[in-house]
């Protein structure tokens, strides 16, 4: 398997371009199935999930067609009809986000069977959210033999929803869901992610009929055909975050090309907060750390609070800033599987249940190490960045599953990065 290794100590700076967010176009891929006529996704990366998504729909009967290059690559997808209700344990096993064919194939077909999708190394992610939605909206559901078997014989009904808890993946379900269903839905408690907004975004453009994206009410009164249409996927906030790490981390200054200040406040302000300058520019965001870091407080939430896809970045960060910083997690029981990993770097970190208490030491040193999760891997090469001598990460597939062209990216800024082919 392949290894990134990293030189580390020295400052970054320069510009990088932000790719499209992976968390904006898998939803965006699922809707593709709600109707007859042609998507077309421009700025979709190019990403392990992204191969996995396609892989799933084209087995469920969509035909996926690639053109054009750089920012003119559209992804074009076609259900004319469908293939396959049944969303197999092989591929939804491979990723979590397969679970979001659940409310297309039912509104457009009356049925679907997927595989849950299992354990997950952040944690238990169960989907108790995302059934509850599509009986609101009349299906009935049963598990039997690892798959969900959801049946609307006469079809979809509009219906209320309340979200116990705030899911971005349930509301997505929902949201695609009711796009399709007979009469209005309302959907409370909704997530207010951007991601959300793109789907909505799209799914207008599609002739959905939908209001309060955004917000955590989402009004929908269901039309009886979606049609074909072309959207752009936003850029994508967690890579932007992370490349400010980078920037941060080794005292450098990255541009982030494309970025959007609006997607990404709570992270700024803590940045700013740890002796960050982070500043619009008519291209996007300059990220600048010149006089050394501070130890901040952060507390992961739902949008717009702080991203639990930014925390184990932060966390790499915390580790080289002056003072102490108390992470806590809220969205996801164990996620702080970095912190051995940082630890074997020099990193001084203390876990309490869902909070780490981050003191800063003055310098990392670089060491073999491995993650198990994808932010959490590259908040080792965040690490790596920073620290004396040789890092080599392992298990990189992680990695690959989320951020396009990282070396290259990272590289273009000074780093000394590259991948191992094992
Ligand atoms: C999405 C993102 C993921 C991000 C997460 C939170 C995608 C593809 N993935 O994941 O990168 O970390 O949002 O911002 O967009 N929950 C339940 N029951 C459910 C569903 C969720 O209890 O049916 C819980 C989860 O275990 C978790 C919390 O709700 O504790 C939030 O999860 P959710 O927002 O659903 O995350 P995903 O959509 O899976």
């Amino acid at each position: 398997m392949d290894m990134i290794r990293v030189q580390g100590g020295r400052s970054l700076s320069g510009r990088i371009g932000v790719s499209g967010a992976k968390n904006a176009a898998l939803p965006l891929m699922a809707t593709s199935l709600l109707s007859r006529e042609a998507l077309d996704l421009a700025n979709v990366p190019r990403l392990a999930d992204i191969s996995s998504m396609a892989e799933l729909l084209r087995q469920h009967g969509v035909d996926i067609q690639q053109s054009g290059d750089g920012s003119e690559r559209v992804m074009r997808m076609s259900c004319r009809d469908l293939a396959s209700t049944t969303a197999p344990y092989d591929l939804v096993r491979k990723m979590r986000a397969s679970v979001l064919v659940l409310g297309p194939l039912l509104a457009r077909a009356g049925e679907a069977r997927v595989s849950l999708p299992g354990g997950c190394a952040i944690g238990n992610r169960p989907v108790d959210l995302h059934l509850s939605a599509m009986e609101d909206l009349g299906a009935e559901i049963d598990i039997t033999g690892g798959f969900i078997e959801a049946k609307a014989s006469r079809g979809l009904r509009g219906g209320k929803i309340a979200f116990a808890q705030v899911s971005v993946g349930a509301t997505e379900n929902a949201l695609m869901a009711a796009a399709l269903a007979q009469g209005e839905s309302v959907i409370l408690n909704a997530a207010r992610e951007p991601e959300i907004v793109d789907l909505a975004n799209c799914l207008i453009a599609m002739g959905a009929k939908i209001e309060g994206a955004g917000t955590d009410t989402l009004r929908v009164q269901g039309v009886s055909a979606l049609h074909a249409a072309r959207h752009t996927v936003i850029p994508d906030r967690i890579e932007t975050g992370t490349y400010a790490m980078a920037a941060a981390i080794t005292g450098g200054a990255i541009e982030l090309v494309g970025a959007r200040e609006s997607h990404l406040t709570a992270a700024n302000v803590i940045l700013r907060k740890a002796g960050v300058t982070v500043d619009e520019t008519p291209d996007g965001l300059l990220v600048k750390a010149v006089n050394g870091l501070h130890g901040t407080d952060a507390m992961t939430e739902p949008f717009p609070g702080f991203p639990t896809d930014l925390q184990a970045q932060f966390m790499a960060l915390m580790t080289v800033a002056d003072g102490a910083a108390m992470l806590t997690e809220t969205i996801f029981e164990n996620r702080f599987m970095h912190v051995p990993e940082l630890a074997r770097m020099g990193a001084n970190i203390t876990v309490h249940g869902s909070s780490a208490l981050v003191r800063g030491v003055r310098q990392l040193r670089g060491a073999p190490v491995m993650a198990t999760d994808l932010r959490a891997s590259v908040s080792l090469v965040l690490a790596g960045l920073a620290a004396k001598g040789e890092t080599e990460v392992r298990r990189i597939y992680h990695l690959d599953r989320g951020y396009e062209r990282l070396e290259e990216k990272l590289a273009g800024c000074g780093a000394l990065i590259e991948r191992v082919p094992q």
